[in-house]
């Protein structure tokens, strides 16, 4: 980034022409490594210089080797992804100490080139799952050198320690090499466009490490900085964190460690890194049992919802804590939108289930100014085949959740999209239990959403029988929006707000256009009037249509109009 400032600066000072100045510029810009901006409260992947909306599929655990990624790449491609999410690791690249084998993401790079797709490289290192299971051999057989948590009855865990040197330093050393290995092969192209480092950290089994080491830190004061960045009390761990002491001390230990492999990668290439989130899902509350246990229903210390806070502390290298999404409880859904979109960390799902949730989630998160979305193992799942009355396996009709059709309505269109995104001018709309109808406030104008049909005059929108209503406005211009939705209309009106302040106002559309993003430029297939406006639009059935409406205002009444035809 510091390169790329600099070069603007004296390229400013060449005082070039200006269509030599700004191709030169383009130059740069698309020369850039990955990385995320923010402008104003919106985040964005920055890929070759361009605004990236990562429309992902995370392949299966075991399916990142050569015999599994032809199927692989079909999945990603049936489903319109723009990325492959794929694992690396670490068992497979150290096989010996200090001795590397690339061979596979070798593979994963020129293959995704290949599809052209980009890829997000999930580091399977010291944790998987809250577990150690991709640590290689090497390290599993030497709990002396590589020591495993021990529980608070001294068992050895099949979690490594967090506050261990030589764990630490054998995981900084692989990724680093892997890091210094990407840029090798992939700094001039940018397929690979973002890391994630570690997987589901924390620990399975125990809410901290309570080996000797351990123990001894836990009893130690607090580390300043950090204690000063989160103004806590000073002393140890439990003066400072009362009855959460120890899963702060777990939080602490795991932020710290994952933040100083993140370093060490970064020191190499320094793409975008993020640590994906086991969160804590609500207990079915019984009495006196509130709260999930860190360490039970969740690996203790990872950057859980009540250790956010603390990772961002320990860790500041790492840029995103990315929530994983295996759950139908939409409510549950939209709160940890609110929690992990912050600020200073953008909202990415790098998993959710590839089922009918999918799509009204990512609407859902895309209305949130979400960087990209992933369904985890797209390599397994089918599209959904309906059987008809005689059993028949027929092709889905079109109230059917067919995942795919939520990447392809986006995949053309991705670049606009995700520069909308970026300058917050993107909006959604998801069908709820008991709201078939909804209101977009724009800043211009209101969209008025409504799922599911037949929609006759005069009656409260049906909605569809499994909530798949899902609908997307952006705003190009004052009145001028970008439309497209799954079994929605969606009609336009001026903001009770607005008709307050100018109550002798109307809206009416001026041009309605059916059209495609091509290579950025839009082209218009028809223009939509009649039934297909005089209600709204509608989207209905599968592979809707982007809509480009423009609208405009005009008095109810005009004095010097009506004069004029007297
Ligand atoms: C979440 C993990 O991060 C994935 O690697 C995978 O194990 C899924 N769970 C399986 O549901």
């Amino acid at each position: 980034m510091k390169k790329f400032i600099l070069s603007a600066v004296v390229l400013a000072s060449l005082q070039l022409h200006p269509q030599a100045q700004s191709d030169i510029q383009t130059a740069i810009q698309s020369s850039s490594i990955p990385h995320l901006e923010k402008r104003d409260t919106h985040f964005s992947l920055i890929v070759d210089g361009k605004p990236f909306l990562v429309l992902g599929g995370q392949i299966n655990n075991s399916s990142a080797w050569p015999a599994n990624l032809p199927a692989a790449w079909s999945a990603a491609e049936a489903m319109h992804a723009n990325t492959v999410e794929a694992p690396v690791y670490w068992e497979q690249i150290e096989p010996s100490k200090g001795a590397f084998n690339f061979s596979n993401v070798d593979l994963l790079v020129t293959q995704a080139r290949e599809h052209r797709l980009h890829l997000v490289l999930l580091w399977f290192g010291t944790w998987k799952n809250g577990q150690n299971h991709y640590v290689p051999e090497w390290i599993k057989t030497d709990p002396r050198t590589y020591p495993r948590e021990e529980n608070d009855h001294g068992k050895l865990l099949d979690v490594m320690s967090p506050n261990s040197a030589a764990n630490l330093d054998a995981d900084k050393a692989a990724f680093a090499a892997l890091m210094r290995h990407v840029k090798s092969i992939d700094a001039a192209n940018h397929t690979v466009i973002m890391v994630q480092v570690e997987n589901e950290s924390g620990s399975v089994g125990s809410v901290r490490d309570f080996s000797p080491a351990a123990q001894k830190l836990f009893d130690s004061p607090v580390p300043a900085d950090f204690a000063r960045t989160l103004h806590l009390r000073p002393g140890n761990w439990t003066a400072a964190f009362g009855p959460d002491a120890d899963e702060a001390f777990a939080a602490y230990s795991t932020a710290h460690y994952i933040g100083e492999v993140v370093s060490a990668g970064k020191a190499e290439y320094p793409l975008p890194m993020y640590c994906n989130v086991w969160f804590a899902y609500p207990v079915h509350a019984l009495e006196n049992r509130d709260r999930p246990s860190a360490g039970q229903e969740y690996p203790s210390g990872g950057p859980q919802q009540a250790n956010i806070a603390i990772w961002k502390a320990a860790a500041p290298s790492i840029d995103i804590l990315a929530p994983d999404f295996y759950s139908d409880d939409f409510t549950l859904f939209r709160a940890i939108v609110a929690t992990y979109s912050r600020p200073d960390n953008p909202l990415f799902f790098p998993e959710c289930r590839f089922d009918a949730t999918f799509g009204r989630y990512f609407f859902y998160a895309l209305g949130h100014g979400a960087i990209g979305f992933s369904p985890f193992g797209i390599d397994h799942e089918q599209l959904p085949e309906v059987p008809n009355p005689q059993g028949i396996i027929a092709s889905a009709p079109a109230t059917s959740v067919n995942p795919a059709e939520n990447y392809a309505l986006f995949h053309a269109p991705e670049a606009q999209i995700a520069q909308l995104n970026l300058e917050g001018k993107l909006y959604t709309a998801v069908e709820d239990k008991g709201a078939a109808r909804q209101s977009i406030h724009l800043p211009t104008a209101d969209a008025v959403v409504s799922f599911g049909f037949p929609q006759p005059d005069g009656t409260y929108p049906p909605g569809t029988p499994n909530l798949h209503g899902r609908a997307v406005v952006a705003q190009l211009g004052p009145l001028e929006f970008l439309v497209s939705g799954f079994d929605a209309s969606v009609s336009f009106t001026l903001s009770a707000a607005d008709l307050q302040q100018q109550p002798n106002q109307q809206i009416e559309i001026l041009r309605a256009e059916e059209g495609r993003y091509v290579d950025g430029v839009w082209q218009a297939t028809r223009i939509l009037n009649g039934d297909q406006t005089d209600r709204g639009l509608n989207f209905r059935g599968p592979n809707p249509p982007l809509v480009r409406i423009l609208l405009h205002t005009l008095p109810l009444y005009d004095e010097a109009v009506h004069r004029s035809t007297q």
